[in-house]
């Protein structure tokens, strides 16, 4: 896919889906910008994609003083944003007798807030007809014990951008939700004991962990003029999980 001289911004970039992410537009052409709250990680993640199409920002998108960090460097580079990639995201799972507030606040703030107020102050800085997609997660749809917060902060995030879909579609701005199943990254690695991640890559109908770039080839896709006519609606790439969990 081309996307040459496109402008991309994706919270989360430094590991994992958005690193992979951030590679593939590079890769593509785009001017890239990813942020996270560790200035050694944005280091290590520019060293690896190694362009001078990457730039990095110390943004911590759980407070919005920090996403006006972004959107300054955004409103500096005079560019406009043609995706929108909201991925920063962390995940805690603990029954619920002992969740705690600053957990729950923390999954609250990192992965609701930050997204909702993300695409509200980089508003201004799209260009009409970009594209914005949202990161859930299966457990939007599953119920899995132990996941409670985490669910439930991704089921908010996705009526969100359902919402956001139909208040944007007057500017063309297509709105969309990736939701991957189990993809190992370092925020897998540390949310699950190392068993669970056999028992994830048996839950799902291929048998296997999903790539990290291969959550990217799907949100490339959506960024692209081949999903020109789709809006509003959630992408799973799941290897099967959520269908072999019913079967
Ligand atoms: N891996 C999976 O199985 C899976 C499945 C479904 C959905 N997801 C979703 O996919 C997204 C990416 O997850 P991942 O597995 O790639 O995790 P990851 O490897 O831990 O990457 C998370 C990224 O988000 C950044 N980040 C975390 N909190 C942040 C904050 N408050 N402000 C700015 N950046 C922040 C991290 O950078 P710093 O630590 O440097 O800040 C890192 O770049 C998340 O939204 C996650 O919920 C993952």
């Amino acid at each position: 896919m081309n996307f040459t001289d496109k402008n991309v911004v994706i919270t989360g970039g430094t590991t994992g889906i958005g690193l992979a992410t951030a590679k593939a537009f590079v890769s593509a052409g785009a001017n890239v910008w990813i942020t996270g709250r560790n200035a050694n990680n944005l280091q290590k993640a520019f060293a690896e994609i190694n362009s001078s199409k990457l730039n990095t920002v110390v943004s911590d998108t759980s407070k919005l003083a920090e996403i006006s960090i972004l959107e300054k460097a955004i409103e500096e580079s005079g560019k406009k944003v043609d995706v929108l990639f909201l991925n920063a995201g962390i995940a805690t799972f603990e029954p619920i007798e002992q969740v705690t507030e600053a957990n729950f606040d923390a999954q609250f703030n990192t992965n609701v807030k930050g997204h909702f107020f993300t695409l509200q102050k980089l508003l201004p800085h799209l260009t009409d007809g970009a594209a914005v997609i949202f990161t859930s997660s299966t457990v939007a749809t599953a119920a899995n014990s132990g996941a409670s917060i985490y669910s439930a902060t991704k089921g908010a995030l996705n009526k969100i951008a359902q919402i956001a879909a139909n208040e944007l579609a007057g500017r063309k701005i297509r709105v969309n939700i990736v939701s991957p199943g189990p993809v190992l990254t370092p925020g897998l690695e540390n949310a699950v004991p190392e068993e669970a991640k056999a028992f994830l890559a048996g839950a799902t109908a291929l048998q296997r962990l999903g790539d990290p770039d291969e959550i990217a080839k799907t949100v490339l896709f959506l960024a692209s003029d081949a999903a020109s006519f789709i809006t509003g609606t959630e992408i799973v790439a799941d290897g099967g999980y959520l269908n072999y969990a019913l079967k």
